[in-house]
């Protein structure tokens, strides 16, 4: 579904991506890791097409992104990508129908509130974004993301705002849309969250030759298969310091 290719990917000198090549398949459930700064948010803008500048081909669904005008990407995006944030990036003063419809003009009564039942926050629905607690707000930004029919999920840290109980409930809602065959790209510092996806992305030194298959181990083994991991880039980061 997805091929990604980025040879180079800087910011003036800094070089942030470099040499990945990886394929996310329809369904899958991936989770991005690694140490802050690294570039996890950078790689999100590349495959989202919210960045154009780097060396490399990106193609979703058998179409580039690469070397689109921005009009065409941005339609791209509206179209199939749901974009949801650490910060939610609701409109406060709106109510949470207004919300959905400010990014999604087309979507009917029928299908908002289909949206919001499956998210178990139909009485929400003339609420204020303002009178929303974070885990309500997240639900919110869901339902904006999956109206107009949309099947894949890019999410930067989704859960960083919340606390450990809203941040479960958000990944058992990923968990439904990932069983009901959406695909969903999820940036996070929690190896407890990572747990969730069924494949991690670790970033280290611009790419991500770290890849670790979760799908058949049960939650337990994740969590360590996870821990280890984090743990040994973490020794390998000091011992590059102290050389450096
Ligand atoms: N627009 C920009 N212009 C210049 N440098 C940038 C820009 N955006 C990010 N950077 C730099 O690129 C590097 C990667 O940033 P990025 O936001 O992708 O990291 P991250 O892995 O998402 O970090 P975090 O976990 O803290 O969110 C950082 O060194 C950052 O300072
Ligand atoms: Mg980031």
């Amino acid at each position: 579904m997805y091929y990604i290719k980025i040879e180079e990917q800087k910011y003036g000198d800094l070089l942030v991506l470099k040499d990945i090549e990886c394929r996310i398949g329809e369904g899958e459930f991936v989770a991005i890791m690694g140490e802050s700064g690294c570039g996890k948010t950078t790689f999100l803008k590349v495959i989202s097409g919210i960045l154009e500048d780097y060396n490399g081909e990106v193609y979703l669904q058998g179409e580039p992104l690469h070397r689109k005008n921005s009009g065409i990407l941005t339609r791209i995006r509206g179209e199939r990508l749901g974009m949801i944030f650490q910060d939610f990036q609701l409109i406060d003063f709106l109510n949470v129908r207004e919300n959905i419809k400010l990014i999604n003009n087309s979507s009917t009564e029928g299908e908002i509130d289909r949206i919001l039942e499956k998210l178990n926050i139909q009485e929400l629905k003339y609420r204020e974004i303002r009178k929303l607690s974070g885990g309500q707000r997240q639900r919110v930004a869901i339902a904006r993301a999956l109206a107009g029919n949309r099947r894949i999920i890019l999410a930067d840290e989704p859960t960083a705002s919340l606390d450990s109980k809203a941040s479960a409930e958000i990944m058992e809602i990923f968990k439904m849309l990932n069983e009901e065959g959406y695909t969903i790209v999820m940036i996070t510092h929690s190896p407890q969250i990572a747990s969730y996806a069924g494949k991690i992305l670790y970033l280290y030194q611009g790419n991500f030759n770290t890849a670790v298959n979760l799908k058949e181990l049960d939650q337990n083994d994740r969590l360590k298969r996870i821990l280890d991991i984090v743990g040994r880039r973490y020794e390998e980061s000091l011992a590059a310091q102290s050389i450096g």
